[in-house]
């Protein structure tokens, strides 16, 4: 069985203050029942605060990026040491933020994803395609590329360590969310892509988050398909309210 996940990636959002608060209500309304992992991943500047919000809870801790090395003249740049250090359980690799906007290559990622789990630090490597690549029907081919290079030399004992983030570019900060067929389908691809890489144990341990416009309103239909194993949530998981719908969602079938 795998342990759903939803994670709430805040982005270069609040200030220490605000941050805090949102972890303390998003703490608090948690049921204490709730069997699945929550992640908050913040900015670095947010991590202390946000940490000793929730330092008595379940909640997990994530960065949003780092550098590959451990230590050094790399100016502006954090690494793997500091993010242990400063009590990340987890570090986002590969956003499409990071791979866009600051270019971030397949090799520079894959390097990234060895550093962390170096120092401990699991990760949650997102992949995902551009509209383009979808409407020219290359997506499982971009989804394909982007795993073989990303996860290149690493062992199935790594594996265990990371979560895949499907997030379609179309979808990510637009409010349209791949439909649940659409998402499903992507993650049976990239679960035979693990598979293929890694072997069945492997694929079928692996938790595959969905991310893209998720919302308090859309996340019960995705979380009753078969391979979606949690969601990777930006803008609506800074409002406590909505995140908390999400983080308690109702699996349902569309229709
Ligand atoms: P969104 O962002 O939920 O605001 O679309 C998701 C993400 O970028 O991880």
């Amino acid at each position: 069985m795998r342990k759903p996940m939803i994670a709430g990636n805040w982005k270069m959002h609040l200030n220490r203050a605000d941050a805090a608060k949102l972890a303390a209500s998003i703490k608090n309304g948690l049921d204490p029942q709730l069997k699945h992992e929550v992640l908050l991943a913040v900015s670095f500047t947010n991590l202390e605060s946000v940490r000793k919000e929730i330092s008595s809870s379940p909640i997990l801790l994530s960065a949003q990026n780092m550098c590959w090395e451990e230590k050094g003249a790399f100016t502006g740049e954090v690494s793997p040491v500091q993010l242990k250090d400063a009590g990340c359980d987890y570090v986002i690799i590969g956003h499409s933020e990071r791979r866009k906007i600051f270019m971030e290559t397949d090799e520079m990622l894959n390097k990234k994803v060895k550093a962390a789990f170096k120092f401990s630090l699991k990760v949650i490597f997102c992949i995902g395609e551009t509209l383009e690549e979808r409407e020219n029907q290359k997506t499982y081919r971009v989804l394909q590329t982007q795993l073989n290079e990303g996860l290149k030399g690493l062992s199935e004992q790594d594996l265990t360590n990371l979560v895949i983030a499907y997030e379609p570019v179309w979808a990510i900060g637009t409010g349209k969310t791949a439909t649940p067929e659409q998402a499903q389908d992507a993650h049976i691809f990239v679960r035979k892509e693990i598979e293929r890489m890694f072997g069945a144990g492997t694929a079928a341990a692996m938790r595959i988050l969905y991310g893209g416009s998720v919302k308090a309103e859309n996340i019960d239909e995705l979380m009753a398909q078969p391979d979606i194993d949690g969601a990777l949530v930006g803008g609506e998981s800074l409002k406590a309210d909505k995140f908390l719908r999400v983080i308690h969602y109702q699996p349902v079938l569309s229709k």
